[in-house]
C-alpha cells in the first residue's frame, strides 16, 4: 500500500502503536523490528511515497522534552503551546496531557501531521495539526517546543535565530536535544538530563544522554 492510497491506514501497517521507552505513560505508532519501514532503503521509500519517516521515530530529544513536561506540567499547564517539528507529536502529546490550554503542533511533512493526529486520539488528547514552515512567524505561543532540531546546520540556524526572536518578547523556549553537531550549547541553559533508550539502528547506541535546555534570548541586534 503507498501512502497516497491512505495515508492514516499506512502509518497503522508499518508502525505499531506501543508506549515511549522514556515517557510510557504516552503511547504512539512507531516503528520497530516488525516493521520494514527500518530496513527499507530511500529507494524503496520513495517507491511507497515517503520521504524520511521521521514521524515514525521517537527521537531523543523529543523523549526528553516529554518526560520533562510530563514531570514538570506546570511548565506548560494554562499555557498556548507550539510543538515546531512535531514528528510523531511526542511533545505535543505530553504538553496537551499535562495541561496546556492549547497545542499547536507544525511539521513540514504531512505524514507527520497525520501520525499526530492518530497519537493524539490514541492518547485522548486534543492537538491542532498544523503542515507548514513557520519558522519566522509569531502567533502568541507562551510556550515552545522544538525536539532534536539540531541536527542540519541550515535548518538548525534559521530555527535558533527565530526562536531567540520569540524568546526575547517573553515566550518559553524549551528544546530537547541529545547534543546533535549543530545545538548552540553557549545559548542554552540545561534544565534536566535523562538517559533516553533510543533505536540501535538510528543512533548507533541503546542510551542516549539526552537534555533538556531553555533558550537564553541574546542581546537584541543594533
Ligand atoms: C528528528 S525529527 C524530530 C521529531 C520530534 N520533534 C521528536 O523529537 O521525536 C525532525 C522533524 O523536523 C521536521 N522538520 C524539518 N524541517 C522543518 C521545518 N522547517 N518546519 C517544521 N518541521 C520541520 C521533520 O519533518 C521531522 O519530523
Amino acid at each position: 500500500m503507498t501512502v497516497r492510497a491512505d495515508p492514516a491506514a499506512f502509518i497503522r501497517t508499518h508502525a505499531r502503536l506501543q508506549p515511549v521507552g522514556h515517557a510510557p505513560e504516552l503511547r504512539l505508532h512507531l516503528a520497530d523490528d516488525t516493521s520494514p519501514l527500518w530496513r527499507l532503503g530511500e529507494s524503496e521509500l520513495a517507491a511507497l511515497g515517503v520521504v524520511d519517516p521521521y514521524w515514525a521515530f521517537a527521537w531523543a530529544g523529543g523523549q526528553a522534552l516529554a518526560r520533562h513536561i510530563l514531570d514538570h506540567p506546570a511548565l506548560v499547564a494554562g499555557r498556548r503551546v507550539l510543538d515546531f517539528a512535531t514528528g510523531s507529536g511526542i511533545a505535543a502529546i505530553a504538553a496537551a496531557r499535562a495541561g496546556a490550554a492549547e497545542v499547536a503542533a507544525v511539521d513540514i511533512d504531512p505524514l507527520a501531521i497525520t501520525a499526530l493526529g492518530l497519537n493524539a486520539a490514541a492518547n485522548a488528547v486534543a492537538v491542532e495539526g498544523i503542515c507548514a514552515d513557520v519558522i519566522g512567524r509569531d502567533a502568541g505561543w507562551d510556550v515552545i517546543l522544538a525536539g532534536d532540531v539540531c541536527y542540519e546546520r541550515s535548518l538548525a540556524e534559521r530555527v535558533i535565530a527565530w526562536l531567540d526572536r520569540l524568546g526575547r518578547r517573553g515566550a518559553r523556549v524549551l528544546i530537547g536535544d541529545p547534543g546533535r553537531a549543530w545545538l548552540p550549547r553557549d545559548r542554552l541553559e540545561k534544565l534536566a538530563e535523562y538517559q533516553v533508550p533510543v533505536a540501535r539502528e538510528l543512533e548507533d547506541m541503546e542510551v542516549r544522554r539526552t537534555a533538556v535546555w531553555q533558550l537564553r534570548p541574546g542581546p537584541t541586534a543594533g
